[in-house]
Formats: structure tokens, C-alpha cells, sequence
């Protein structure tokens, strides 16, 4: 599927990165961006909860301004910051648990979105509260892990819409919220938690309700203002290093990436449902997370990788008495789980601006020209 003739125009996105990403002006395109789902997009909730899953330690943010390490499980940015950046923010909105303790700062920054997103956490509300390691664009958790769950990110973002309607009145709020970003990563964590209890047992029954979990939270959103959905689907967990180490010979688990596939699927189907029952006031665009990260693992040096098997940051938490690679951009992957700044760059970069190989029906860019 993923043959050399649809890679040309990732490249060409790609090359344009470096340009956007160095200045730092703000200059927003869209009025505000609201963040959900794991730890691909979370940039420091998982701080304030007590969760294993943490990534408030270095060698996480080594490439962040100033080498700070900010709960991001990444070298660097990730997803949620680079697609904030693409939209002309400085970087993703802050954790919405950042905000709360003050009411003169969360007062000022709603109006511009929020990051709800929590590293370990799933679409379900049993997601991430076992004992399991998660993989790719998601955390590992251990013991009883307290990840803020979908549904839960959900009811803080109903407190922000009627903060927001206290402040600013219904009609502004649903002005701004109707052209703002609704980004959403998750699915991952459900699915690799299922197949380390079952395995592939009962996955397709799995994968149904997890999808019909996935809409009612959608509308949820629908019904809370939201116009505007860019939807990240589920990467081929079966590649992270964690789980290639379980396979013999190195290679990727292909069971599970079975099941990767089949939710992008089935996804797909019940947002053309969405859509088509809300009368097309609702307009999305999916991102096909496991075309791109195959595209990246079958063709690394196109992309600018020679690594995309290892991890870069050789312990377990990275923890600074490992070691860590010192071509980090040259790494598909940062740790046994997380894609590194650049991995995150190239997935912002093809959201954004990508052709309907990886992103449907439109890339995020298009969700806000009108046609
Ligand atoms: C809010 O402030 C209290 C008291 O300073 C502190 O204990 C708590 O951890 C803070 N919560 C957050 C989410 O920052
Ligand atoms: C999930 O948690 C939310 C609260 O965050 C709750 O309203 C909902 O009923 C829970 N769903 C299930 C299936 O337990
Ligand atoms: C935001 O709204 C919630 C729910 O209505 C309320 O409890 C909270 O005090 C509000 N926060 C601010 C800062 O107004
Ligand atoms: C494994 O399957 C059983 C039976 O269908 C189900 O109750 C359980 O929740 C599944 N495990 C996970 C982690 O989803
Ligand atoms: C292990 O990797 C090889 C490719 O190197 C692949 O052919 C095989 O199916 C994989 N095994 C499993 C169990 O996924
Ligand atoms: C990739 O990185 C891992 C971990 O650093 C290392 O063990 C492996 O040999 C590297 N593979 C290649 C092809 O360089
Ligand atoms: C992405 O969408 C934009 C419209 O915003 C369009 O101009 C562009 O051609 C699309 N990218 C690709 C590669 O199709």
C-alpha cells in the first residue's frame, strides 16, 4: 500500500519544516486549539496526577528550549506542539491541570485552547489502569496508573465551554469554538491493553465498541461546540522496540498491527456516519497514523532516519543513568514507546498538509478554507 509513488509529497512537506518551525512569531491562523488523548499530545498533565507515566525527568525534553523536561514524552516538542506551531501558536496550549490552580491565567489562556491530553490514558475509562507496558505514540504505565481517561478530558472541556460562555457570552464562544481545532490522538492504549490480556481473542468485537465508545465521545464534543475535528489514528504498535524485542527475529508484531489497521477502518466508516448525520456542519479529517509510520519504517533514509527500529534513549524511563543517542533526529524512535521531536515534526507536518493517501477526507490545513 505504502508504495514509493505517494512518498513524494511528505518529502516536500518535510523539507519546508525547518522554516516554520525557527521563527517563533504567533501569528494564529484559527482562534484556539483543544487538545485530547494520550501521550502523543500530552504536555505535562500526567505532572499533576499520580501516575507512573511521568516524563518530568531528564533525558525527556534534552532538545526542548533550555533542555527542559516538561511531562513531554519526547527529546523535544511533539505532535500536539508541532500542529499548534503549524496553526501559528508558539507551541501546544498548556495542560488544562496547569491552569486550574490559577484564575487569572486560565482566564486568559481558554480563549485559546487547552491541552487536555494524558500519557497512559485510553478511549475507554479501564484504559490504562493495569498493569502493562503501552507502546509508540503512547506511555508505559505500571501499578495502578491514574491516567486522565477520554471521557474524563471530555467533562474538563465542558467546564472550559461554560467558563467560556461566562466570559465571553454563547454567541462569541460559539464563534470561536465553531473555527478552532479539535485534535484528538488516542486509541492506542485500549487496543495494546486488550491484546496483552486476550491477545487477538474477541479483538474485532474489541475494536466495535471501542468505536461506538469513540462517537458518543465525539458528540459529546459536537454537542460542546465543536466543529472542527482532527483525528489521529492508531500507529503499527506492533514496531515499537518494546515489542519488536518480543519478536525473534526483530521484526514488527504483526498480530496486533492487524488490529491497528482494522480500527482505522472502522473509524473511517463512523465518521462518514458522523458527518452524514449532523448534515455536514461537523467536518473532520482523519490521519492514517499507520500509513505514515510504515511508509517511514520501509523507507527510513527518504525520510532522513537510519534508525527506526531502536530506541535512542537506551533506559527504560530514560533516566539519565543510560545513555542517549547524539543524533536524535536520525531516530524514528526517542524511547521504547515514543516517537523522537523529529518523528512528531514529520507526523504535524503530514496532518497538516498531507495529500488523502494519509489524511481524509481533506488534510487539517483544508478543515478551515471555505469552499
Ligand atoms: C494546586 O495547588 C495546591 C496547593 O498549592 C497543590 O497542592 C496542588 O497540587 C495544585 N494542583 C495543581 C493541579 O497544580
Ligand atoms: C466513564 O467515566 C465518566 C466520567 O469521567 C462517566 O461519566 C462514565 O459513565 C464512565 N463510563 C463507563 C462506561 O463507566
Ligand atoms: C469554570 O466553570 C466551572 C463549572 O461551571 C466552575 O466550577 C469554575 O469555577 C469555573 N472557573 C472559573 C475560573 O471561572
Ligand atoms: C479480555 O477479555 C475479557 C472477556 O471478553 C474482557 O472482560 C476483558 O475486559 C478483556 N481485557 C481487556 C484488558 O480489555
Ligand atoms: C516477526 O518478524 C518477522 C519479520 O522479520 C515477521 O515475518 C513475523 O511475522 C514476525 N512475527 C510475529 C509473531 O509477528
Ligand atoms: C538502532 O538503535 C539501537 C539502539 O540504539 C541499536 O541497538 C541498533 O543497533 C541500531 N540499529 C541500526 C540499524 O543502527
Ligand atoms: C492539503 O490541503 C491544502 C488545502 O488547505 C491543499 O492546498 C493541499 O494540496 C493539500 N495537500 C496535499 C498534498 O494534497
Amino acid at each position: 500500500m505504502a508504495g514509493t509513488g505517494v512518498s513524494t509529497p511528505l518529502l516536500v512537506i518535510f523539507s519546508l519544516s525547518t522554516v516554520s518551525f525557527l521563527h517563533f512569531a504567533v501569528s494564529q491562523k484559527i482562534p484556539a486549539i483543544f487538545i485530547f488523548g494520550d501521550s502523543t499530545a500530552d504536555v505535562g498533565t500526567n505532572n499533576f496526577i499520580d501516575s507512573k507515566a511521568k516524563a518530568d525527568h531528564p533525558y525527556y525534553g534534552m532538545d526542548f528550549p533550555n533542555s527542559k523536561p516538561t511531562g513531554r514524552f519526547s527529546n523535544g516538542y511533539n505532535t500536539a506542539d508541532f500542529l499548534s506551531i503549524l496553526f501559528g501558536f508558539k507551541r501546544s496550549p498548556c495542560p488544562f491541570l496547569a491552569l486550574l490552580n490559577d484564575t487569572k491565567l486560565f482566564k486568559r489562556h481558554i480563549q485559546y485552547g487547552v491541552n487536555f491530553a494524558s500519557g497512559g490514558s485510553g478511549i475507554l475509562n479501564s484504559t490504562g489502569k493495569l498493569v502493562v507496558s503501552i507502546c509508540f505514540f503512547t506511555h508505559l504505565l505500571k501499578e495502578t496508573g491514574t491516567a486522565v481517561h477520554l471521557s474524563e478530558q471530555l467533562q474538563q472541556y465542558v467546564t472550559v465551554h461554560q467558563n467560556l460562555t461566562v466570559m465571553l457570552g454563547e454567541k462569541a464562544t460559539a464563534s470561536i469554538l465553531c473555527n478552532s481545532l479539535f485534535f484528538i490522538s488516542a486509541g492506542s492504549n485500549d487496543i495494546f491493553e486488550y491484546y496483552k490480556t486476550n491477545k487477538t481473542s474477541g479483538m474485532p468485537k474489541f475494536i466495535t465498541s471501542l468505536i461506538s465508545t469513540y462517537e458518543d465521545q465525539l458528540k459529546t464534543l459536537f454537542n460542546n461546540g465543536a466543529r472542527k475535528f482532527g483525528i489521529a489514528s492508531v500507529p503499527p504498535i506492533g514496531c515499537c522496540p518494546k515489542l519488536r524485542a518480543k519478536n525473534d527475529t526483530g521484526g514488527c508484531l504483526n498480530d496486533v498491527d492487524v488490529y491497528s489497521r482494522m480500527f482505522f477502518t472502522k473509524l473511517k466508516a463512523m465518521l462518514i456516519k458522523l458527518q452524514d448525520e449532523y448534515g455536514g456542519t461537523m467536518k473532520y479529517s482523519l490521519g492514517n497514523t499507520y500509513e505514515m509510520v510504515s511508509l517511514i519504517i520501509t523507507n527510513p533514509l527518504l525520510y532522513g532516519f537510519k534508525n527506526v527500529t531502536g530506541a535512542c534513549c537506551k533506559e527504560k524511563f530514560c533516566l539519565p543513568s543510560g545513555s542517549v543517542c547524539p543524533n536524535r533526529d536520525e531516530y524514528l524512535f526517542w524511547d521504547q514507546f515514543h516517537p523522537t521531536q523529529k518523528a512528531a515534526e514529520l507526523g504535524a507536518l503530514t496532518l497538516y498538509g498531507a495529500s488523502q493517501t494519509f489524511v481524509t477526507p481533506v488534510n487539517f490545513s483544508r478543515l478551515f478554507l471555505n469552499d
